[in-house]
């Protein structure tokens, strides 16, 4: 007879950080997963990497089952550097192509398809690995890791999230007017939330953290509070 109580605890601890664009998750996953010493996940990353692929081969956006193929066949690999983490396609270094809004509009048109996102989750569950996994992404608790230690759901006004975007593309020199940011994160959240498969929503275990009014370090040191609450550390 199988166990699945005991296989459930044997799992590799993980935390899961949702959110929309801007709340600073994928920022404070990486300090907190730096901080425990424990693996990352930034799943938006498969999702735009595939979406760069849509874009490159011009796939048709709308055939599903041509999408999700290339899906279960992505070649995705990340790489932690002393500056954060290198995403690679191919063998190719894709870690600024990835983060143009152009790819987050096609990674999010494309995240809508069941087919994709069940062809994207057994490469999520890869990451699950010991000592423990820190997960970023829209439904990280609800769907993905639904059994998780912690589970954080992340929000900020929408201004304040087109504003960290505006800084976080200057960083990386890309360019992108704040007003253009404001409208595409609007109609990308708008497109997130109301899909059918995995919609953004906190689970019913999330920590709700409104990042609106607070640096990244005080978002940091909330998590590492709710991290040892957990008994995590
Ligand atoms: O987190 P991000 O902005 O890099 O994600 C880009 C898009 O990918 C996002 O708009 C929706 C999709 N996505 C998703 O549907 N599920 C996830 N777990 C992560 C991202």
């Amino acid at each position: 007879m199988i166990d699945v109580g005991l296989k459930i605890q044997s799992s590799p601890a993980v935390i899961t950080i949702d959110g929309p664009s801007g709340t600073g998750k994928g920022t404070i996953a990486r300090a907190i997963s730096n901080w425990l010493g424990w693996h990352l996940l930034d799943s938006g990353a498969l999702y735009r990497v595939l979406g760069l692929v849509v874009r490159r081969d011009r796939l048709d956006i709308s055939d599903e089952d041509q999408i999700a193929s290339v899906a279960s066949n992505l070649d995705v690999s990340f790489v932690g550097v002393e500056e954060g983490t290198k995403v690679y396609h191919d063998g190719l270094d894709c870690t600024l192509a990835i983060r143009t809004e152009e790819c987050g509009i096609v990674a999010s048109r494309i995240a809508v398809f069941p087919a994709v996102r069940k062809a994207l989750l057994s490469k999520q569950h890869d990451f699950r690995l010991s000592p423990g996994l820190v997960a970023d992404g829209r439904d990280m608790g609800t769907v993905v890791f639904p059994d998780a230690d912690l589970q954080i759901f992340m929000t900020a006004s929408a201004e304040e999230r087109a504003r960290r975007r505006h800084n976080q593309l200057k960083g990386n020199e890309i360019c992108a007017s704040l007003a253009d940011l404001s409208r595409d994160i609007k109609e990308r959240d708008e497109r997130d939330v109301t899909r059918e498969q995995s919609p953004l929503k906190p689970s019913q275990a999330a920590v709700i953290l409104d990042t609106t009014a607070m640096s990244i370090e005080e978002v940091t040191d909330k998590v590492k509070i709710l991290v040892r609450k957990r008994g995590l550390t």
